[in-house]
């Protein structure tokens, strides 16, 4: 579904990303691992349009993704949940939602797309009309990845979901992933949680330094050679 070959990306000066290959199969749950600073966020910038690419390629369904601009992502059937969870604290948790059904064509299937995700977290809907700012950080991620399946999005990108979350609340949130999964959608995940990562993936890929250092079918992931490798610099 998704091909990247040999990208190169970076800001202005600093190339972050060397060289990079990933390839994600339509209706797979694929990771991507890594220490701080490995280039994780920075790869998905690249496959959103937000930093340019200056060698390589990105195809979605064998058409070339790179040039597309990002707010014209969703009408690729893409969406991205942001590290850092990027809600309108000001806005009420409805509002944020409709946020992620922005573009004209999802604008009609907004209210029903609303109830989809409120099915999905019950806590949203008790907590509809209170701006985003009183929810705690793990309500906050529940509302970001609601409102980036508003779009109905075929290819779903989340960046450190479980980053800050409490024990009980990372474990909630991979249930919903898996649940996510269970529904057909394709998912790219980024995580440093490998252990619940590599769960619930179906393909692992561990980067380090701006390169994929191991690309692996999760069933063959050995937790704990990849546990050396991550540490090993
Ligand atoms: N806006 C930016 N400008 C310059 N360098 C950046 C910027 N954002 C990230 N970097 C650098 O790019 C490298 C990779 O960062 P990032 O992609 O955020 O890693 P990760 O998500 O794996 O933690 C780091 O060395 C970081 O300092
Ligand atoms: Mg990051």
């Amino acid at each position: 579904m998704l091909e990247i070959e040999n990208i190169r990306a970076g800001y202005g000066a600093i190339n972050v990303l060397w060289d990079v290959s990933l390839t994600v199969a339509p209706g797979e749950l694929t990771t991507i691992i890594g220490p701080n600073g490995a280039g994780k966020t920075t790869l998905l910038r690249a496959l959103m349009g937000l930093v340019p690419v200056t060698q390589g390629s990105i195809r979605l369904n064998g058409k070339p993704l790179n040039g597309t601009a990002t707010w014209n992502m969703q009408d690729s059937g893409v969406a991205m949940i942001p590290e850092g969870r990027m809600i309108f604290k000001d806005m009420t948790i409805e509002e944020n939602l409709m946020l992620g059904a922005f573009a004209k064509q999802h604008r009609v299937q907004a209210q029903e797309r609303c109830e989809k995700a409120y099915a999905m977290f019950p806590r949203l809907r008790e907590r509809r009309t209170q701006p985003a700012g009183t929810l705690s950080g793990g309500e906050a991620q529940m509302l970001a990845m609601a409102r980036g399946l508003m779009s109905d999005p075929k290819l779903l990108i989340i960046d450190e979901p479980s980053l800050g979350l409490a024990p009980v609340v990372v474990n909630e949130l991979f249930e919903i992933l898996a649940r996510l999964k269970a529904e057909g959608r394709t998912i790219v995940l980024v995580e440093q949680n490998t252990h619940q990562a590599v769960g619930v993936a179906d393909h692992v890929y561990l980067m380090q330094s701006g390169k994929v250092v191991l690309s692996q079918p999760a069933s063959e992931v050995s937790l704990e050679k990849l546990h050396d490798l991550y540490f090993a610099h």
